[in-house]
């Protein structure tokens, strides 16, 4: 089984790309399932119901958040209906919606995602690494094949979740520092691991917004008005194969494609698809 994983998408640039190239990278990479982090897909702050929804049209079968799933007040009514859209687990009860699901691909196959949020520099919530032990647990009946999303910003605590799950997930993939990291390898107990999946959205900004109004606020230690970027958008994300009898990954593939990458992609497959 192919499991496909996007990182942070930005705003419309970054659905933009989802909408021009997710298709035809399912099809050119042979992707049995897809799960992106959403967290930024309404203009860089958390969520809406028509934006999530028509992330899950685009092909994007569950939906990671982190920090900022709360940013739109709408969120907290849609991500308490929509199952297919996760914050992190380990928010204190009473936080509305689920840490973790059981999905299926197309021809039915069970795929575990499990969300959870890291707490070096970042709000300090409930203990990931017990709660994530928890959700792992509860889906282990269901499925072998678990991904955990872990949105964190230090990658010490990064690493230190790829080895606590290691043998435990078939992938634990980084997200929330919006910058790829180059160290994806399979650890010993055949957990895919990867810092970060990195950002899909505008790569000519700070982070996915844009460039004057985040220097600003470096410059004069004064609040400004964040809105995404635009310029150089790519697609960010991991590819991972898995054995699912035994839920160990066997490869792992990080992706990054400019918008002109995927654009030539769509146009290859849908060559091959028509001479069919
Ligand atoms: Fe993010
Ligand atoms: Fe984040």
């Amino acid at each position: 089984m192919r499991l496909l994983f996007i990182g942070d998408i930005i705003g419309r640039p970054g659905r933009e790309l989802l909408r021009k190239g997710l298709k035809a990278l399912v099809n050119h990479h042979g992707v049995d399932f897809v799960i992106a982090n959403a967290e930024n897909s309404a203009a860089g702050f958390g969520i809406t119901k028509d934006i999530g929804d028509t992330l899950l049209e685009y092909g994007v079968d569950v939906m990671t958040s982190g920090n900022h799933v709360w940013d739109k007040k709408e969120a907290m009514n849609y991500i308490a209906t929509e199952r297919r859209l996760l914050r992190p687990a380990n928010y204190p009860a009473g936080a509305p919606g689920r840490g973790s699901c059981v999905a299926e691909s197309g021809d039915g196959r069970p795929v575990g995602i499990v969300n959870v949020m890291g707490r070096v520099f970042m709000t300090p919530i409930d203990d990931p690494f017990a709660g994530v032990l928890t959700e792992i647990d509860g889906l282990r009946s269901k499925t072998r094949v678990i991904v955990v999303d872990f949105h964190a910003e230090a990658t010490s605590e990064k690493i230190a979740m790829g080895w606590h799950l290691d043998g435990k997930a078939t992938l634990v993939v980084g997200t929330h520092t919006h910058v790829q990291s180059a160290d994806e390898r399979i650890l010993p107990n055949g957990t895919a691991y990867l810092t970060d999946a990195g950002m899909t959205g505008p790569h000519d900004g700070i982070i996915g917004m844009e460039r004057e109004p985040s220097l600003a606020r470096f410059l004069t230690g004064m609040p400004s008005r964040f809105e995404p970027a635009s310029a150089n958008p790519r697609l960010n994300g991991v590819l991972v194969s898995a054995d699912e009898k035994t839920g160990r990954a066997t490869s792992v593939t990080r992706l990054s494609y400019s918008e002109q990458e995927l654009a030539a992609l769509a146009s290859r497959v849908a060559a091959t698809t028509s001479s069919r």
